[in-house]
């Protein structure tokens, strides 16, 4: 099923994050996140936060999944999906929307916590003013 032919299934992305939320590696901060990508193309990719005892090599859930979208081939992604056990849906960090930006510059992000409230926004609206390839 592509984009054209069907409406963005936020709930079925939600419930793939909330499922891949499980596997996050979070002997750190407790805080467990999972993330879902759609691509125009219909295809899901899961990711959850991977941390590490130094700190700085942990991998956030939306980079994970976005990054093995685009390793397998994706360069058109229509939705992000990131949930968290947070009292708000949990917003991703800058280092996530640059990468957004970068990557899925179209895309819809819905943000998500455990206890069904939900926000969608584009991927444009969390990262004004962007850095990009046109400034080098
Ligand atoms: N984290 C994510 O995976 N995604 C977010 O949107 C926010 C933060 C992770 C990184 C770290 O493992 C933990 O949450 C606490 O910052």
């Amino acid at each position: 099923m592509e984009k054209q032919d069907m409406s963005f299934p936020v709930e079925h992305l939600i419930n793939q994050a909330t499922i891949a939320r499980k596997n996050a590696y979070t002997p750190y901060s407790h805080f467990p996140v999972g993330a879902a990508v759609l691509t125009t193309t219909g295809e899901v990719y899961t990711g959850c936060n991977i941390e590490n005892s130094s700190y700085g090599a942990t991998c956030c859930a939306e980079r994970v999944a976005l990054f093995k979208a685009v390793s397998q081939g994706h360069r058109d992604i229509w939705g992000i999906a990131v949930v968290a056990g947070s009292q708000e849906p949990v917003p991703p960090c800058g280092i996530c929307r640059q990468v957004m930006i970068e990557l899925a510059p179209q895309a819809v992000v819905a943000m998500a916590n455990l206890e069904g409230k939900r926000e969608v926004r584009t991927v444009a609206e969390l990262l004004p003013s962007p850095f990009g390839g046109g400034f080098l």
